[in-house]
């Protein structure tokens, strides 16, 4: 469990849910861990339990992804508090869902300015570390909405799809200079972000109940089973996979159909 020693990781969104859990592996595998959260609260809190359980630095960091600025001021106090930046996981993400015509055009923003603008802020702010050193990683938490659709979650799946192009293009620019970038695209993941649409059905238990049956493994996902192939990617021994996008869905993106 020390497949991280030494590195400096930088986790966005990483006050709950899945960015939490990966945080928490990476401070498990020795990393010296930067939380980059919105919320202040839960941000330091996460950042204070980690610490606590593997005795490895974990400083918590309030960022906006959607703000360049925000995410500059991050990355100044970070290197200053651990030095350059080694692996930058893009977690931070929000879900916007409706159907097309019913979406303003401040919820079309809000989305691509979280969910793929705000990775090309800090993917832009934190290569330069990398390529300094000629060795980095960039690990992008898209979802299964980058290449299938489900109605009516507009904008949600344009976003991911066009990261999925980010991460591409991205990969393939600097694959020669040291830097390996990839992606992991989850399923349906047990966090606040599942639970809010369940929320939004009529019956939210009921809804969680059908989701868990549609799965082929017959449940929800854990964080964890993220954060496991998320260490992976931080870590130099897959330093030639490029521009790879590891689905995680418990099988739902494979069957055609029941
Ligand atoms: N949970 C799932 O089923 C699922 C499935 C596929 C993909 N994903 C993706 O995984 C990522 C994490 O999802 P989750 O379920 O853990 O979500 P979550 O809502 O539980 O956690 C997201 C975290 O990001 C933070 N955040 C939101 N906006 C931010 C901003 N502008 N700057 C910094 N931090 C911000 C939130 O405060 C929160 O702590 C997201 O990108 C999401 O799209 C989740």
């Amino acid at each position: 469990m020390n497949r991280l020693e030494g590195k400096v990781a930088v986790v966005t969104g990483a006050g709950q849910g899945i960015g939490a859990a990966i945080a928490r592996r990476y401070s498990q595998e020795g990393a010296s861990v930067v939380i980059a959260e919105i919320n202040a609260d839960q941000g330091r809190a996460t950042a204070e339990a980690i610490e606590g359980e593997t005795g490895k630095p974990v400083r918590f960091i309030e960022t906006d992804v959607a703000d360049a600025k925000s995410v500059e001021a991050m990355h100044r106090q970070a290197r200053k508090a651990f030095g350059p930046v080694d692996i930058l996981v893009n977690n931070a993400g929000i879900a916007v869902f409706g159907e097309p015509l019913a979406t303003s055009m401040d919820d079309w923003r809000k989305c691509m300015s979280v969910d793929l603008e705000g990775v090309w802020h800090c993917c832009r702010t934190v290569l330069p570390d990398m390529l300094e050193k000629s060795n980095g990683a960039i690990v992008n938490i898209i979802s299964n909405h980058a290449f299938t659709v489900i109605k009516s979650t507009f904008p949600y799946p344009v976003a991911k799809h066009g990261l999925l192009g980010l991460t591409r293009s991205l990969a393939l620019e600097y694959a020669d200079r040291g830097i390996a970038i990839n992606a992991i695209s989850p399923g349906y993941i047990d966090t606040p972000i599942a639970d809010w649409a369940f929320s939004q059905a009529a019956d939210p238990a009921r809804e969680r109940r059908e989701t868990e049956a549609k799965q082929p493994v017959g449940r929800l996902g854990r964080p964890d089973e993220i954060a496991a192939v998320a260490a992976l990617l931080g870590s130099d021994e897959a330093r030639f996979m490029i521009g790879e996008n590891i689905v995680i869905d418990g099988g739902v993106t494979i069957r055609m159909y029941e």
